[in-house]
């Protein structure tokens, strides 16, 4: 496991943002797996500046986000849709056909899960994935438990997670009790994986990351299986480490 530390999320966002760029301008047809939440903002809002600069096109690009809310509207503004379209795929020239998510509202999580993995093995798979850290360890919607799903599957929600996702709700009550995420292995077959992390609330999850046993009550611990991971996070998430 490669780990970097920088200063702040800015710092972060640069890096990461840098090393997508990179992987794009290496490979314009790429495949990218995308994550949603606040700590990959900063590295969407570098690859939206290298492309007004015009430093790189992302017209090729392929995109799989990670997971996406049951019971919302796509049109929701708090779906991981709107996420997407917000903070990067409007303000990009990605290719809107070119772009997939979970459908969150399928009443056949697995026919869901099976169509899913399909697209993702019609495009050759993922390149690189992104991914951020739970504050209790979780990747993807891949909660702490005794057993962890290998495929994509519907996930029950924990407390720590619907309260740690309030905050871009009007209240707790709000929060989708439920998401659709892809399983462990899923996320394990891209060929890359860029782990982020930001500020103190991460810096348990990233101590578990680095030191602990390998433990599906952390799900992040199993990232030390796969053969390319890099980790990017600030002092703060670091700090415990
Ligand atoms: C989001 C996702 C989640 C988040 C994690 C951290 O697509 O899969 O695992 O990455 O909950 O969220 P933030 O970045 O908001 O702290």
């Amino acid at each position: 496991m490669d780990i970097r530390i920088f200063k702040n999320e800015a710092e972060i966002g640069k890096a990461a943002g840098q090393l997508f760029c990179d992987a794009v301008k290496e490979n314009p047809s790429c495949v990218l797996g995308l994550a949603t939440g606040a700590t990959p903002v900063p590295t969407y809002n570098y690859m939206v500046e290298e492309y007004k600069a015009g430093n790189v096109s992302f017209k090729d690009i392929t995109t799989f986000n990670l997971d996406e809310y049951c019971d919302l509207p796509k049109e929701h503004k708090n779906s991981y849709y709107s996420f997407m379209f917000e903070n990067l795929f409007s303000k990009i020239d990605v290719n809107a056909d070119n772009v997939n998510f979970l459908d969150g509202n399928t009443d056949d999580p697995e026919a869901e899960s099976a169509r899913y993995a399909e697209a993702i093995a019609s495009k050759g798979g993922i390149d690189v994935q992104l991914l951020g850290i739970g504050r209790n360890g979780h990747i993807g919607f891949n909660e702490p438990d005794a057993e962890l799903e290998r495929f994509t599957h519907l996930v029950e929600l924990t407390p720590d997670t619907i309260e740690a996702n309030s905050r871009f709700f009007a209240s707790e009550a709000e929060v989708p009790k439920h998401a659709l995420t892809m399983g462990i292995h899923s996320v394990f077959k891209a060929r890359k994986i860029l782990l982020l992390a930001s500020g103190k609330n991460k810096a348990a999850a990233i101590n578990a990351l680095v030191k602990s046993n390998i433990t599906t009550a952390c799900p992040a611990t199993l990232l030390c299986l796969h053969p390319d991971v890099t980790v990017i996070c600030d002092e703060d998430a670091y700090s415990l480490v």
